[in-house]
């Protein structure tokens, strides 16, 4: 049996559409099952119906406390029957009882080279401090916001006239090469978190994650 994926979004599904298509040309051996939104008007939601998978809104306004919400977010991804579960541009705050129950399946991706720049608005924060290296990380998510151990980074430059919107694009060719990687390992059975350490191969990974150069 194939492995299911179960996909959480909020917005353009960019990261949702490389790893359907990665499913599409069988780099990825696994079967995309059910796609979540907390927002209706998420384009993700359209790319999932394109591709025929099944979707559905779960709106955070419906529910008046974040652990109400996930209490039910939880019910609608085991409604999907997931192995893995995918935060591609999922843009809430998880609460402990939700990455406690799918500890070791939630693999989140996040737009800066983790530890640096947790939480929002990362690219305009890398022009803001002068880096000139910036990028995007994979990595289990654990109950430390963006804190989980990296799995997968990859870098890009930053120009001096590079708006916050140049930083995003180049950034969004790196995710969407990077994540589809990072699943299909997952769902090749090589890669595994044991004790908030990420194992690739049996083998731990280091804290910037595979090819790392440190
Ligand atoms: C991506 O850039 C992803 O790294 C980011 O949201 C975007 C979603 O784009 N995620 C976060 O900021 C999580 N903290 P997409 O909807 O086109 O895949």
């Amino acid at each position: 049996m194939k492995p299911n994926i179960v996909v959480l979004i909020s917005g353009s599904g960019s990261n949702l559409q490389a790893i359907i298509d990665a499913c599409k040309a069988e780099q990825i051996d696994a079967t995309i099952t059910g796609v979540i939104s907390n927002k209706a008007d998420a384009y993700g939601l359209t790319r999932a119906a394109n591709a025929g998978i099944a979707n559905r809104v779960l709106s955070h306004k419906d529910y008046e406390t974040r652990e109400a919400y996930d209490l039910a977010l939880i019910d609608a991804i085991d409604a999907y029957n997931p192995d893995v579960i995918v935060l591609a541009g999922f843009m809430r705050i998880l609460t402990p009882a939700f990455v406690d129950k799918f500890s070791g399946k939630l693999l989140n991706i996040h737009p800066s080279l983790l530890p640096k720049y947790q939480g929002l608005h990362t690219h305009q924060r890398a022009i803001d401090a002068g880096d000139t290296v910036h990028g995007v990380s994979v990595h289990f998510v654990t109950e430390e916001l963006d804190g989980g151990p990296v799995i997968l980074q990859a870098k890009v430059p930053v120009f001096p006239e590079d708006t916050a919107e140049d930083l995003a694009m180049r950034v969004h060719e790196q995710e969407h090469r990077i994540y589809p990687l990072v699943v299909k390992w997952f769902c090749q059975g090589r890669l595994k978190m044991v004790e908030n350490q990420a194992l690739l191969d049996n083998q731990a990974l280091p804290a910037s994650g595979y090819a790392s150069e440190e």
